[in-house]
């Protein structure tokens, strides 16, 4: 599935490069530019990535720098560059200086690379979409979060670890931002058609959510860092939705313009991927107990964004696809 594409990833740490590495591995684009400040950590993961696609068979060209310039012509461009999570901080911890980081990619972003469609990465990621949404002017539809596939297929694979059956053919629904008040949705999750609510009773269903929600802060703990291989998979599944046009539907961080009765906020819901990047946000008929969960969710984020308000990160440039 080799396309003439162009994907640059910005932030050369464990995620953006586990993204290089999957998008020529699968040689799912003809080229990749990875940028990172450290230009020597770019080049030498680049270098190595080329030297492991070889045997592949993979035609995707790599390259490395610390200048914006070389994202001209990119397609999409992903942002994975941050501070990391340290174990007993929560994402949140990070939102100052993360914010700060999007904010000034995304100005480098819009001057070279103006039409790309771009992946936020970065967390507190609800808060960073937002950012980038506001700072770069964006229409909604080109700037989307990844989260909600992560959180998905780590409820998947719990699902199917407390089953002891069904491993690779969980299908799980996780709205909602991407922290701990992220809304996991047993209602639409099940394996191979059977739904989970006829598998499993409301305590292990329970079980199951709490430790989606502290998914990520688990492997933080363990590792003394995020984790890379679940983000970095989330992101190249998107990145071939989009490049491939697959019109497919997945939960990602979107601004809310009235769905779901949130307008001016960035929040994970179900939405099309295409070559528009959002094509669409699907409405699902949340019951009571699923849309208190929602606005719970939405208020974490929206005390964030106040953050981020209070500290002039959005004056909006509005600039021509
Ligand atoms: C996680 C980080 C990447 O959930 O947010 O692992």
């Amino acid at each position: 599935m080799l396309q003439a594409k162009k994907v640059s990833i910005i932030g050369a740490g464990n995620v953006g490069a586990t993204v290089c590495y999957w998008l020529a591995m699968r040689k799912s684009c003809r080229e990749i530019v990875m940028i990172d400040l450290v230009e020597g950590l770019a080049k030498g993961k680049a270098l190595d990535i080329a030297q492991a696609t070889s045997p592949e068979g993979s035609h995707t060209l790599m390259h490395a720098s610390s200048d914006y310039t070389d994202i001209q012509n990119s397609d999409i461009v992903v942002i994975t560059a941050g501070v990391p999570r340290k174990p007993g901080m929560s994402r949140d911890d990070l939102l100052m200086i993360n914010a700060k980081i999007v904010k000034q990619i995304i100005e480098q972003v819009r001057e070279y690379a103006p039409a790309a469609i771009v992946i936020t990465v970065t967390n507190p990621l609800d808060a960073t979409t937002y950012t980038a949404l506001k700072v770069g002017g964006y229409p909604r539809n080109q700037v989307i979060g990844m989260a909600g596939i992560l959180d998905s297929s780590r409820m998947e694979t719990l699902i199917s670890e407390k089953l002891g059956f069904g491993y690779g053919q969980v299908t799980a629904s996780v709205m909602g931002g991407h922290g701990d008040d992220m809304v996991p949705l047993s209602r639409y999750s099940s394996v191979n058609g059977v739904a989970l609510t006829d598998l499993l009773n409301d305590l292990e269903i329970e079980e199951i959510i709490n430790k989606t929600r502290h998914g990520g802060a688990e492997i933080v703990g363990y590792m003394g860092t995020s984790a890379y291989y679940a983000p970095a998979n989330s992101t190249v599944k998107m990145i071939e939705a989009i490049l491939g046009d697959k019109h497919a539907i997945f939960p990602c961080a979107t601004l809310l313009d009235g769905e779901y009765g949130y307008k001016d906020t960035v929040n994970g819901v179900p939405v099309v991927l295409g070559a528009n990047g959002i094509e669409k946000i699907v409405e699902l008929p949340l019951n009571l107990s699923e849309q208190r969960l929602f606005a719970n969710s939405v208020n974490s984020v929206n005390s964030l964004l106040d953050t981020l308000r209070n500290n002039n990160f959005f004056e909006e440039k509005k600039c021509e696809k």
